[in-house]
């Protein structure tokens, strides 16, 4: 008898000695994801993209379904999966200023696996282009994706960090120029953030890096499925996309703001040999001849068939009427914030995006999202970084519309709950150790020690473990970003590893 069966335990191992039936399967699966935030409803701020549009999950899911097994690893074996990318990419070049009738008639781009995918390839591009150059550089503003960070530290590219003006959040032109030198492959730009959600001056930015011979690459990934469509109702969006001379390559995440499932996101390049060093080809050895335009060889036809049923669906009129119902959402929760005593919008919202900060030093934000948690709202705490403040983020969908109106009262009642509570007090030892440790002094002893002080769950949490019963887990609360906030990024960077390695131990 296998573990599973015995005295009626279920240790939730994924290999049990004798399968399952479906049904009890699917229960269990159903009843780990029990504990997870709620991916449907309009109150979780972050992670999900939910347009609450009837139907059309199962939509996404019977078309997921139809083409999980289709590999992408070979587009002539499987011209269905051709057709589709090449529907999305011309959807997406549309939408973003190229085209036909454009003056960006030529551009290519890549269905990938997500933002982070997209902007490595778009690094790999410019780094693979100027061979010439030993040691290349890319030049990113500090308030960009930190995916540009990784495709750097991936690809062996240096980053030069462009500040931007701690009031309006964007880069200037000027400061961009000032970081780019010989060695400079790539600029890039956001539009917007996703911190604040701020769209950065991509036409003064993108003729400095043409004045300059570099590419230019426009991360939309967060918000390029929905500004053409806010300009389109009339919002004042800055020119952002192809319609720019020099911006040479755009990246936008259909399982963002196209409310497509997990796993698609589009890189374009202005033109085919913008793109050409994109590829990955090898011959030289005795297997298959292999081509990939993207990191993944064989890849799923899953999500690219989810995606194109969803736009699909959705059309531009749906894209449209789902855009007006965020951008409402957006003012009505920023109006929340406004009126509330203690709070200030980091940001004047241009996009989808609420981001706000305390102005008041007893009112701690840490302490504030837990209040909001406890009622049901699950927002997204920002650690203070240089001289820019701790503050909430608020990913705004179309879900979050019928909402609205409950949230200010929990708003303001958190806030009241927060004030009462006083700011996180940390152990006196603790924030000195913050403040003073160093990365590599940091010992597994420590770590663990560090973790079970904070409550943070270790090895057994997880399916069958603690997690699965409320316990454990990793629950980041207000002491944990607290201590996070005491430290310097590297420390942070090290303690978060720690934490994150010591969650992902094995369940036998
Ligand atoms: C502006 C921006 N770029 C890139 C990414 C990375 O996308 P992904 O998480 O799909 O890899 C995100 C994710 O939020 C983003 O907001």
């Amino acid at each position: 008898m296998s573990d599973d069966q015995d005295n009626g335990q279920d240790t939730g191992r994924a290999l049990p000695e004798h399968g399952l039936p479906a049904e009890r399967v699917l229960g269990d699966v159903k009843a780990l994801r029990a504990g997870d935030r709620p991916t449907h409803g309009g109150r979780l701020f972050a992670y999900v993209y939910d347009p609450a549009v009837p139907g059309l999950d199962e939509l996404a899911a019977a078309a997921h379904a139809s083409s999980a097994h289709v590999n992408g690893l070979d587009p002539t074996a499987f011209p269905s999966l051709l057709a589709m990318e090449n529907a999305l990419v011309g959807a997406a070049s549309r939408l973003l200023g190229g085209g036909p009738g454009s003056t960006a008639p030529d551009v290519v781009g890549s269905v990938t696996s997500g933002g982070t995918e997209s902007l490595i390839l778009a690094v790999k591009a410019a780094r693979d282009a100027r061979p010439d150059v030993a040691a290349p550089r890319i030049a990113v503003p500090v308030t960009a994706h930190a995916a540009f960070a990784k495709a750097a530290h991936y690809l062996r590219v240096a980053l030069d960090p462009v500040p931007v003006d701690p009031v309006t959040l964007r880069p200037s032109a000027a400061a961009v120029a000032a970081a780019i030198g010989p060695d400079t492959v790539l600029v890039a730009c956001s539009a917007p953030s996703y911190a604040h959600g701020v769209v950065d001056p991509v036409a003064e930015i993108a003729a400095v890096a043409a004045g300059a011979g570099v590419r230019c690459h426009v991360d939309a990934c967060f918000g390029g499925w929905t500004l053409p469509w806010l300009r389109r109702l009339g919002e004042p969006v800055p020119p952002f996309d192809f319609a720019v001379a020099g911006v040479t390559s755009i990246s936008v995440d259909l399982h963002k703001y196209a409310y497509a499932p997990k796993g698609v996101s589009v890189l374009l390049h202005r033109t085919p040999a913008l793109r050409a060093p994109q590829f990955f080809a090898y011959a030289g050895w005795p297997g298959y001849t292999m081509v990939n335009p993207v990191i993944a060889s064989t890849r799923s036809g899953g999500p690219i068939a989810a995606a194109y049923a969803t736009l699909r669906h959705l059309g531009e009129d749906g894209y449209l009427r789902l855009a007006a119902a965020t951008r409402d959402a957006v003012a009505g929760l920023a109006d929340a914030v406004r009126g509330t005593d203690g709070l200030r919008l980091l940001a004047e919202p241009e996009s989808t995006v609420v981001c706000f900060t305390s102005t008041d030093p007893t009112l701690d934000l840490f302490v504030l999202v837990d209040e909001l948690t406890a009622r049901g709202w699950h927002t997204q705490p920002q650690l203070s970084y240089a001289d820019l403040p701790p503050s909430v983020h608020l990913t705004v969908t179309a879900a979050v519309a019928p909402r609205v109106a409950e949230f200010g009262p929990d708003l303001a009642d958190a806030v009241a709950a927060a004030r009462a509570a006083g700011p996180v007090k940390l152990p006196a030892e603790l924030t000195a150790l913050a403040a003073t440790l160093t990365p590599d002094a940091l010992t597994p002893e420590l770590v663990a020690g560090l973790a079970a002080a904070l409550g943070l769950g270790g090895p057994g949490a997880g399916p069958g473990g603690a997690a699965a019963d409320g316990a454990g887990g990793f629950a980041p609360d207000a002491t944990v970003n607290a201590l996070l906030d005491a430290a310097p990024p590297a420390l942070r960077e090290r303690l978060l590893v720690e934490f994150v390695g010591l969650l992902q131990r094995p369940t036998y």
